[in-house]
Parts: structure tokens; sequence; C-alpha cells
């Protein structure tokens, strides 16, 4: 987000005609809220759709005939400075009130959660990570951005951006896994593609990097849990996503739910304020996570609603989400004098930036024209990317005895009832796309021209139908069975302690496999599920996430060869529960695992992933050599021969790695500091090459300095964390 002086000027002159309830109005964020109508609270209904007692469907349809109170009379009182909605005229008919009505004609800054794609869905972000590939990262953000302005939406409640090393937490699956140097590209390509494209008001939203921060380190992996970790670590793993975000000019950010070391991150001003603002140079706003201000209280850090709302103003939170505290409590505060006009006019000054850097004040409105092509379906070109990106998704894990990719000429039975629903493509957060854009499995296996037979039999929930499972044994040459999560078992609220595959479909796979018929399994799920015994026992695992709309032709594409697939795991997976969480970038131990009995392992689970970060196979194979480092004046060349030894072209995606063999705080085994995709016919060979610039080999301390230490540093590359050439340099980073 660049400001011009113009745009400065702009805000001042707005800020000096604005009284002080005008000015907290700007930091109060109001949601559409439903009035009367049902016989169980609103909470309720919610919970009845989470856990199942009401369907999609049916809470839609109710939704549809509920009276919603979208708080016009407050935002023609410039009460209200955002909104949630999704639904273009009604953002146009809520902006016309802000713009012609209200007093100063400030307009709304409209937000929603587009995660991964709003109409046109692409994978969810662990998958999507896998792709390794900043330029796709870049080009779906950037196609998210021009749907979410043609639905009113300003405001993305996206990247989230949180380095998570536990998948017992559901919202792994929002996010770009395990590591911090994919996570900072992976946050850097959004940024770009969400707020790059100035050249329209139609082609850019301001993004929201969240959840800040910490929030994939709750304890456990459950759920809006507490976070403790040393300022190294906070330094070294979780910051440094958000601070790529800033460097590349993200426009808010939103804070964590949790509390970090003892203090809630929505009233800690230390991360706010000194962090994020000053040290990382926020220029836009902060928002609460949905409640947080008023979640204070029940934390045990502030006494009442008033004390939370004092709290987080001064610890530099600039807007309120859904809670009203702001409202009905900081003018009160402000006259009292617990919270200073400089505050407030600090977090309204944000506020405005961003609103008059999003063109807002000239072009509030979605074009009419807009609206109605997208009720005709999505322009053309958006399911071809959302094709693209799912294809780049799909991990190989395991291919034994060639089965894959398919004989064109084979009978295929599809088993499992995630192959052919069309509410499980889309995965977590995914809101605004219509069921007639969404590819299911069986439908994109069809779409192939391959001879297929459909048997449900078992899925993540619900019985196993012994009948269909004899009927799919009998028929086919060759069984595919979908297995995994569905979509509500990841994202938020969604942690689970036991990652093994749910319901009956471990045991369908067993039966399956008994019959002796060649079985290939493709996994749906939003997380790394636990795989122990698949791996020993399946011959064939492909590991396909949500992939968004076309999911169902993209998995067809890998599984009939028309596609090699390339993608590799963003996060480790666990051979079982107990080894939660798992991550190869750990730091170095006194007793790394071994053969001896004490050493850091498990009595009855290995201490390694079963399938590590970086890794995925192909339908060819790829030989490293030659792996060379020289030395530069400020960085390290580092070169390694390349060469597809298989009968098929692919895209390896190489991988640079690190390690600091002695420093003065312990060290990660090994750090991602580079990747390239990398495509080779069969039979080529490149050399590739890698610049590894000095100054981003070292690391921050417990005082968050940040440090160079001369000395030993181990250098890998290779095609997962695990599978690595290695070389030995001593660097010196003194001029
Ligand atoms: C989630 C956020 C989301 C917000 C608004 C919260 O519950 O934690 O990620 O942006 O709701 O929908």
């Amino acid at each position: 987000m660049k400001l011009t002086e113009e745009m400065k000027a702009k805000v001042e002159s707005i800020l000096a005609r604005m009284t002080l309830e005008e000015k907290i109005g700007q930091m109060n964020q109001e949601s559409p809220s439903i009035v009367g109508g049902f016989d169980v609270p609103f909470s309720e209904l919610i919970e009845m759709l989470t856990d199942g007692r009401l369907s999609q469907e049916e809470f839609e349809k109710l939704m549809s005939t509920a009276k919603q109170d979208f708080h016009e009379d407050e935002i023609r009182a410039g009460l209200v400075g955002s909104v949630m909605g999704n639904d273009p005229r009604k953002a146009n008919e809520l902006q016309k009130i802000a713009v012609e009505e209200s007093r100063l004609g400030i307009p709304l800054i409209i937000g929603f959660d587009v995660i991964h794609g709003l109409r046109s869905v692409f994978p969810i972000a662990i998958a999507e990570a896998g792709s390794f590939d900043d330029a796709l990262f870049e080009e779906t953000a950037h196609m998210a951005a021009k749907e979410s302005r043609a639905h009113g939406i300003s405001w993305n409640f996206a990247p989230m951006i949180d380095v998570a090393h536990d998948s017992r937490w559901g919202r792994v699956s929002e996010g770009p896994g395990e590591d911090v140097f994919l996570g900072s590209r992976f946050a850097r390509a959004k940024i770009r593609g969400l707020q790059g494209d100035t050249s329209s008001e139609q082609n850019y939203v301001a993004a929201c990097t969240k959840h800040y921060v910490g929030y994939g380190a709750c304890e456990g992996g459950r759920d809006y849990n507490t976070v403790s970790m040393a300022p190294n670590q906070l330094f070294n793993t979780y910051l440094p996503t958000f601070r790529a975000a800033m460097e590349e000019g993200a426009a808010t950010a939103m804070a964590a739910f949790n509390d970090l070391n003892g203090v809630p991150c929505t009233v800690n001003r230390y991360l706010l304020r000194d962090i994020l603002k000053e040290s990382f140079g926020l220029q836009g706003f902060v928002v609460s996570d949905a409640n947080a201000i008023r979640e204070c209280v029940i934390h045990g850090i502030a006494a009442d609603d008033e004390d939370a709302g004092v709290q987080a103003a001064n610890a530099g939170m600039d807007m309120d989400m859904g809670t009203h505290i702001y409202k009905d409590h900081l003018k009160k505060a402000v006259e009292d004098g617990k919270v200073s006009m400089e505050v407030i006019d600090e977090a309204v000054r944000r506020i405005l930036r961003v609103k008059v850097w999003l063109g807002l004040f000239e072009h509030p409105y979605v074009p009419e024209d807009v609206i109605e092509a997208y009720e005709k379906g999505i322009p053309a070109g958006h399911a071809q990317l959302s094709r693209k990106a799912a294809q780049e998704s799909v991990v190989l894990l395991k291919n034994e005895g060639g089965i894959l990719p398919l004989d064109s000429a084979a009978k295929v039975s599809l088993v499992g009832t995630l192959a052919d629903s069309v509410d499980e493509v889309t995965g977590a957060w995914a809101m605004g796309w219509k069921k007639e854009d969404c590819v299911t499995i069986l439908a994109g296996m069809k779409n192939s021209g391959l001879d297929v037979a459909y048997y449900p039999c078992a899925g993540p929930e619900g019985g196993l139908n012994e009948d269909e499972l004899e009927a799919a044994t009998a028929n086919g040459d060759v069984i595919v069975a979908i297995v995994g999560e569905t979509t509500a078992m990841s994202g938020e609220a969604s942690s689970r302690a036991d990652l093994t595959l749910p319901g009956r479909q471990k045991e369908m796979l067993e039966k399956l496999l008994a019959s002796g018929k060649p079985v290939v399994t493709v996994l749906m799920n939003g997380r790394p599920l636990a795989l122990g015994w698949e791996a020993e026992h399946l011959p064939v695992l492909v590991e396909a996430w949500h992939l968004g709309i076309q999911m169902g032709n993209a998995v067809a594409d890998v599984l009939t060869g028309a596609v090699n697939p390339s993608a590799k795991l963003a996060s480790s997976f666990p051979a079982g529960n107990g080894q939660c969480p798992v991550y190869y970038s750990h730091p170095s131990t006194g007793r790394p695992a071994g053969k001896s009995k004490f050493t850091s392992k498990y009595l009855d689970a290995p201490a390694e992933a079963l399938f590590p970060f970086g890794y995925g196979l192909s339908y060819t194979t790829y030989e490293y050599s030659d792996l060379k480092i020289d030395e530069k004046e400020d960085c390290l060349k580092i070169s390694v021969r390349i060469r597809n030894t298989g009968s098929r072209a692919g895209t390896e995606i190489a991988q640079l790695y690190m390690q600091d063999v002695a420093a003065s705080l312990v060290r990660p085994v090994k750090e991602l500091k580079g990747y390239q995709r990398v495509f080779l016919e069969a039979g080529e060979e490149k050399e590739i090459s890698f610049g590894l610039p000095k100054k981003e080999m070292g690391f921050y301390d417990n005082d968050g300095k940040y440090r160079l230490e001369d000395g030993l540093f181990r250098i890998y590359a290779g095609t997962s964390s695990r599978d690595v050439l290695c070389g030995e340099i001593f660097v010196s980073f003194k001029v």
C-alpha cells in the first residue's frame, strides 16, 4: 500500500472534520444480525450447523427467510466504519447510505473471508503452498481480488500466514504449512496478488494478514488455546511471515485470539505497537478477530467490557470486529481520560488511509454490468486457473507397482462418499461458490473418458455398505478409493486429537485390499493425517487435499497421467498421533534420535515424520549430483545438477537447505533457504543454481536482535527435506 502526499492530505482533511462519535464509528465493524424469527437462538443454529443437526442447505434456506438487521440507521449516523458481506447488491445499498446519507459521506470498507478464492475456489492454502510456485500464489490471489471487488468486497481477511507445526490444529488447512521460509514467500506473493494491481479499483483489495501472532503454536493443537514461546522462537519462526508481508506493503492485520506469554494478542501493546506498527511499519490498521475484545474479559485480563475496550485501544487495536465495545464504551473512556484523543486519531487515520488508497471515495459501488456478468457465471479463464492450481497441488506419496497412471482402457470402481459430494471439494473457509461450478472426483473421472462405476461404500462419517463394497471389488479392474476428512473436520474450531482416517474408511480400505485388486487411494483432507498403516499396506497414495471447484478434473488429470504430479508437502505427515508436533526444522537436541535408548525418540513410534516436509513423488524420477558451493562477496552461489532419469517429462521442485553448525543459540537441524521449479524432459539434465544472500544466514537472539555469526554451515540441496546432498563451507560475515 503506497500512499501519495495527496492521499495523506485527504485523510487529514477528513479527520479534521470528524466528531468523536464519528471517529469511534470508523473503528466499529458490524456484521448483519438476525432479528427474532427462530425457536432457538442464532448461536444454537450455528452449533446445529456445525454438529450436523442442520445441513448447509437447510441452514441457507432458514437464513434466506430470516429477517436481518444490516445496521442501516447506524451507518447513516456515521457510527459504522466497516461491515462484512459478499452480496454486491447489498454492498451497493449499504455503501449508498454511507456515501450519500451520512454527514461526511465516508464509504464503508466491506470485509470478507476470501481465503482461497470466492466464486472460483482454489486449493486450500496448505495444498497450494505445496506447489512451491510463487507466480501461482500471486495469480490466484489476484483473481480472488478481482472476484472480491465484483462482489463489493474491498478487504480480504487473507492471507492467513500462521506457521504451524501441529496438525491437530484444524486451521493448518488455511495457511502455508510448517515452514517459515516458504510461508514468507507465500505471504509476499499473496500480498502482491491482492494489492499489486492498482490499475483499476476493480483489480485490488486490501489484504489482512492474520492471525497476528503465534496462533499456529496453540498448545496441544487445540484451537484458541494458550501460546508460550521464547523470544528467539517468536522472532525466527512466527514473526517473519508477518515481517515479509509488511515489507510487501500489506494494508492491514488481524490480531490472533490467543494470548502470547500471558497477554492476549488483542491487547498486546508490544506486539501491536512496538513490533507491527513501529518496527515492521504497518501503514494501515489492525482489526481484532471476531468477538476477541470481549473475550479479554473471559481470558481474565480485563475486568469488564469497558476495561477490555480501553486496553485494546491503548494497545493499538484500531478496529473492533463485532462486539460494539468501542461503540458503546470508547466515548466515555476518552471523556474520563482513559484513552487519549491521539490514540483515537491514530486508529482513524490508519483506517481512512486504507479507504482512500482503495479508491472507495471515488468508486464506492460495484458497477451493475459487473454484477450481472457474475450472475451469468464465472468469467472465462477462472476455472482454468483453478484447475491449474489444483493440478500443481496434488502430491504423489506412494506409487508401487506402476498402478498409476491408470490404464485408459481399465474399468474403474470408484469408492468413497467423498468422491461424489459437491460440498467437499472446496474445503474450509470457502464461501461464495456455486454448486454448478464444482466438479467432483466422480464427475472429473467421467469427464476424462474413463470407464467408471461408482459405489459410495463409506466415508469419514457413517457406516460401511458391504453390498456396495462387494460390487466394487467384483466389477472393476482397478479400485480408486477416495478417503479422508469432510470439510468441517478442518478449519476453525476443528482441532482433532486422532489424525487417523475417521469413520470406517480404514476398514473399507482393508477389505478392498483383501480383494486382491489393485487399489489406488486418493486422500481428501485439510491437514496432514497419521497414515502409518496406509503407507505400509496400500500400494498407491495420492494426497489431493481439498482442491477447489476444479478438484475432480485435476484429480483425473493426475490419475490418468495427463498431468505428471509435481507438488511436495508443505507440512510433515506423522506416522501416528503421538508424534504431533512433527516438523523438519526442529532445533538440534544434544541427543538426536539414534540406536541408543537414551536419545530423543519414542519407544513405540518413530521420531521422524512418515512423509517429511518437501516430500513428493512424480511419474518420473530425478537424480541430484555435483553439489557445488562458491562464496561470493555477499552471497553463496550453490549449484547442483538434476537429471530426469525416467521416461516422462516432469517438473521437479528442487530445495535448498542450510544448517548453522555452531551458533550462540541452538539452531534448527535444517532450514529451507530456497526452492525452484525445474522442468525436465525425459533424460534431460540441467544445472541449476541458488543464490543464498549472506544476510539471510543469520537468526534472531532472545533480545530480538539479528545476528550473523561466522562459522561452519552445512548446505543441502535435494528433492525433500530428508533426501539431500550435503556440502560444508566456513562463512565469515565480516566485510
Ligand atoms: C476467524 C478469522 C476470520 C473472522 C471473520 C474468525 O472467527 O478466526 O480468521 O477472519 O472470524 O470471519
